[in-house]
């Protein structure tokens, strides 16, 4: 055997999401980065697709983000669902995270593979992206919702459908104890057969 099982089974439930407000102050480098996305690289991709694409921000360029994501925020959330407060976190999340990292899916010209292949592909980098990031004692906090998802924020960033963001990710030192994880027993999610 490769590989450690115990080790592999332990990164996996290891695994966590943290908020960047949780972070320490402490600065993730280029060097990690650039492992986490060559992780992204190696994601499963029917047709050889390799649809994951990456779009880095840090310093001032991360603060242009989040004002962008917090224009976003108020254009694409109508009253009473828009929160005040979430806006200022949107728009300060630069002060918590040193960087940013946008995942898109880029779509196959052709079509041929379907479009649903392509976005868990791109699941599948953003896994294994996560599971480096735990092994650096990092936490790569994927963030979504509506202004992710807003058309304008998309033609900002220079992506043009069929092509998709499916997230702004934060990777960050979390603040104190490692959390832990909670899911439902997996054999409730099981069935077997045999004949
Ligand atoms: C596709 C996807 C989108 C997500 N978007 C958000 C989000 O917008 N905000 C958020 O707080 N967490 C988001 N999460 C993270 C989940 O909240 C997190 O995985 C869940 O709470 C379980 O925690 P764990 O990852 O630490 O096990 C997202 C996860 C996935 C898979």
């Amino acid at each position: 055997m490769k590989f450690n099982l115990t080790d592999v089974q332990s990164l996996i439930r290891e695994r966590r999401s943290v908020r960047p407000e949780q972070f320490k102050a402490r600065k993730v480098h280029r060097d990690q980065l650039e492992a986490l996305i060559e992780a992204g690289n190696w994601a499963p991709t029917h047709g050889h697709t390799e649809p994951w694409r990456f779009k880095v921000f840090t310093e001032k360029a991360l603060e242009s983000l989040q004002e962008k994501l917090a224009e976003a925020y108020q254009r694409s959330s109508t009253e009473p669902n828009f929160l005040q407060s979430k806006y200022e976190r949107i728009r300060n999340r630069h002060t918590c995270a040193s960087a940013a990292i946008l995942v898109y899916m880029k779509r196959q010209t052709s079509g041929k593979i379907p479009e649903v292949e392509e976005l868990l592909a791109v699941g599948c980098a953003v896994q294994n992206m996560s599971l480096v990031a735990t092994s650096y004692g990092l936490s790569l906090f994927w963030a979504t919702g509506s202004a992710v998802y807003d058309a304008q924020f998309a033609a900002e960033m220079n992506i043009q459908a069929p092509d998709r963001i499916l997230g702004v990710m934060y990777p960050g030192y979390p603040e104190g104890d490692w959390p832990e994880g909670k899911r439902q027993f997996w054999m409730t999610k099981v069935e077997w057969f045999t004949d």
